[in-house]
C-alpha cells in the first residue's frame, strides 16, 4: 500500500513536472517553426499530450489506453532519428548541435526512450501496475536525460 502510494505520488509529480517545465517555451517556439522544424516540435508536442493521458490513464487503472499510448510513444521514437536531419538547426530549433557532433549518444537516447516505452507496454499487457508506473519513471527519465545534452534551452 505504502509502496503503492509512493508510486502515486512519484507519477503525480512527474505530471506536475512535465507540465510545467516541458511544456514551457514550446508554444512560444512553435509560432515560427517552419518544415522540418515544426514537424517534429509537433511530434514531441503529441508525445507530451500521450504521455500525460498515459500517466492519468495508469491511475485509471485502464490497461487497454496504457498500451495504446506507449506502442504511440514506441513509434514516436522510432521515427525520431529521421527528423533531425544534418543542419536542420535552424532558429526557432532547440535542437543543440550535440545532436550531429554526438551522433552515436543522440541515438542511445533514442534507444533509451524506446526500451523505456517498451517497458511500459509489457507492463500494461501483464497489468502490473508497479511495472507501469516503474516504465513511466525511467520513460520521464529518458526525455529528461536527452533534453539536457541535445536541447538547447
Ligand atoms: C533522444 C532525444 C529526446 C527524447 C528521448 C525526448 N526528446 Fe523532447 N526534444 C528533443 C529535442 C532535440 C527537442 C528540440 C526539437 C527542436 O526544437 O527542433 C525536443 C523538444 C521537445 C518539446 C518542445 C516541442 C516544441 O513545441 O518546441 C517537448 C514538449 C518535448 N520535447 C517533450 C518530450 C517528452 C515528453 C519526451 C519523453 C516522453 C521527450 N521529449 C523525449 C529531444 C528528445
Amino acid at each position: 500500500m505504502l509502496r503503492i502510494f509512493s508510486n502515486m505520488m512519484t507519477v503525480i509529480m512527474l505530471g506536475v513536472m512535465l507540465g510545467f517545465t516541458l511544456g514551457s517555451g514550446g508554444a512560444y517556439a512553435h509560432k515560427d517553426a517552419t518544415g522540418i522544424v515544426k514537424t517534429r516540435m509537433d511530434g514531441f508536442k503529441q508525445s507530451q499530450q500521450n504521455f500525460k493521458d498515459l500517466i492519468r490513464a495508469a491511475h485509471g487503472n485502464d490497461y487497454d489506453t496504457v498500451r495504446t499510448l506507449s506502442v504511440s510513444l514506441t513509434e514516436w521514437g522510432q521515427q525520431m532519428q529521421q527528423h533531425f536531419p544534418a543542419g536542420s538547426n535552424q532558429p526557432p530549433s532547440e535542437a543543440a548541435d550535440t545532436i550531429w557532433s554526438d551522433a552515436s549518444g543522440f541515438a542511445k537516447a533514442i534507444d533509451d526512450y524506446i526500451n523505456a516505452t517498451q517497458d511500459i507496454t509489457a507492463a500494461a499487457i501483464a497489468a502490473d501496475k508497479p511495472a507501469i508506473m516503474a516504465g513511466i519513471k525511467s520513460t520521464s527519465d529518458s526525455c529528461t536525460s536527452c533534453h539536457n545534452v541535445y536541447r538547447v534551452k
